[in-house]
């Protein structure tokens, strides 16, 4: 196995990252080796998403080029992980021919195992999903990204069952991974120089161990470099704990901004997705965000065109968005997954040239406000962590704000990695310019925020 290359591609989610990252450390533990072109390497693996079904249109694509790579390439194997893999192992392995290998995300500790079964001209597979794994006990390694900012994945699955959704089936039940492992892999960071994390689940609210709940977890994140910012991702509006907030709101280095999906604005909707809340509650939450955290900056995730969506319940998902003003949104129009309740249960009856519609009416509108809101920074001063130079020029770097609003200044004497002071003079709907005033830290800067 030693020296065989290998070329992780992923699709998909943070989380997918992350777990792309957990393969990477199984692999050079063997002793293989990374190579950065699919076209060195003797094994390929493709982490892959089934949101939505154009996610898996993009990795049955990128299949059939590695199909063609294979016919040139004798004893090149290739391995599908994740997400599609219990879905579609079948059609993947028997109709088809373009793999070798598939595997599902709590299976990877099994690669090494299975890479030895393709070597004895078998087919290889382990889906299946498990109650336990978190894969505590391995440190990811993070071969691409900035040095500055990484993710660390702190519970697996999701038991919440929304109609529409088929992580339930592609990545099991719900499970947390024990607090110390991910405080020491904090710790880790914080000495290689990482200066802002994402905790990430799919349902964050839900992390629960013997000695802990998603507040103690943050609580005491945040305790182990002061310098270090902290985000996460994703909550759910059903349950999140009001204490975490004054939390946010008197820690300087967790971050006062929080993605919250809503959905939809629109009460039947919300029942028919399986959302336990009510647009009026959504709207309350919020409204005790904004209370507890001055200056927070919200972003959301929308589907367009749920099962029977009529044009007033879409309305009402465009004044849910007018209301709350979000500074940022990820919108979808609903794609149907087998398995899920919606697919059972429910016609995916909104028609495709409606569904496209409303899905430019969102977007169209969130471009806007988008661009209204961040206008109503100019002016303002923020603490930029510089990540790197900015994809138009060397002479600018780029970096986020606290509030997570991609910030450009020019370069001068700034290194990536530094907390730097900056003055927002312009704007689009995606991105602030500014002028870098001064290098700072989190204490200095929020010297007079209370620490609790
Ligand atoms: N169709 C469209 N969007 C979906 N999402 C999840 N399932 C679907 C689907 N079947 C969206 C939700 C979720 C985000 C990660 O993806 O908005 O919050
Ligand atoms: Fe895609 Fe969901 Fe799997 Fe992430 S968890 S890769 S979004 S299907």
């Amino acid at each position: 196995m030693s020296n065989k290359r290998f070329y992780i591609e992923t699709y998909g989610c943070q989380m997918n990252f992350a777990d792309s990252e957990i393969v990477n450390s199984i692999l050079l533990d063997e002793g293989m080796q990374p190579v950065e072109e699919a076209e060195e390497a003797d094994v390929i693996f493709i982490n892959t998403c089934s949101i939505r079904e154009n996610a898996e249109t993009k990795v049955w694509n990128r299949l059939k080029e590695f199909r063609s790579l294979k016919k040139t390439k004798n004893d090149l194997t290739v391995g599908v992980l994740g997400c599609m893999a219990e879905r579609i192992r079948d059609k993947i392995i028997e109709q088809e021919q373009l793999v070798d290998m598939v595997v599902g995300p709590d299976a990877y500790r099994d690669i090494p195992q299975l890479l030895t079964r393709v070597d004895d001209g078998r087919k290889a597979v382990n889906v299946l999903l498990s109650l336990e794994e978190t894969y505590a006990d391995i440190t990811p390694v993070r071969t691409s990204g900035n040095g500055v900012s990484a993710f660390i994945s702190i519970m697996r699955g999701c038991d919440n069952m929304c109609s529409f959704c088929v992580v339930p089936f592609t990545r099991g039940r719900e499970r947390s991974r024990p607090m110390d492992s991910i405080l020491n892999e904090l710790r880790q960071l914080s000495e290689e120089g990482y200066r802002e994390v994402t905790l990430l689940g799919q349902n964050v609210n839900s992390y629960k161990t013997d000695d802990a709940d998603f507040t103690t977890l943050m609580d005491q994140a945040s305790r182990v470099d002061p310098e270090m910012r902290l985000r996460f991702s994703s909550p759910h509006p059903k349950d999140f704990p009001e204490d975490l907030l004054y939390l946010i709101g008197n820690r300087p280095n967790l971050c006062n901004y929080i993605h919250i999906p809503a959905q939809s604005g629109n009460d039947n909707v919300l029942e028919r997705m399986r959302r336990p809340y009510t647009r009026e509650q959504y709207l309350e939450l919020i409204d005790k965000m904004r209370r507890a955290i001055p200056g927070l900056s919200l972003s959301t995730d929308i589907i367009s065109g749920f099962c029977g969506e009529t044009e007033q319940e879409h309305a009402d998902t465009m004044s849910l968005m007018e209301q709350v003003r979000f500074d940022l949104a990820y919108m979808f129009s609903y794609s149907e997954r087998e398995r899920t309740l919606a697919h059972r249960k429910f016609e995916d009856d909104v028609p495709e040239d409606v569904k496209k519609r409303r899905l430019t009416e969102i977007i169209g509108r969130q471009m806007e406000i988008q661009e209204e809101r961040n206008r109503m920074e100019i002016g303002r001063q923020h603490l930029v962590l510089a990540e790197g130079p900015s994809k138009r020029s060397e002479h600018q770097l780029c970096g986020r704000t606290d509030t997570n609003k991609m910030v450009v200044f020019d370069r001068e004497n700034y290194q990536k990695g530094d907390y730097v002071a900056v003055q927002i003079h312009d704007c689009t709907s995606a991105t602030l310019m500014g002028n870098a005033l001064y290098k700072s830290s989190v204490r200095e800067y929020y010297s007079d925020t209370v620490q609790a």
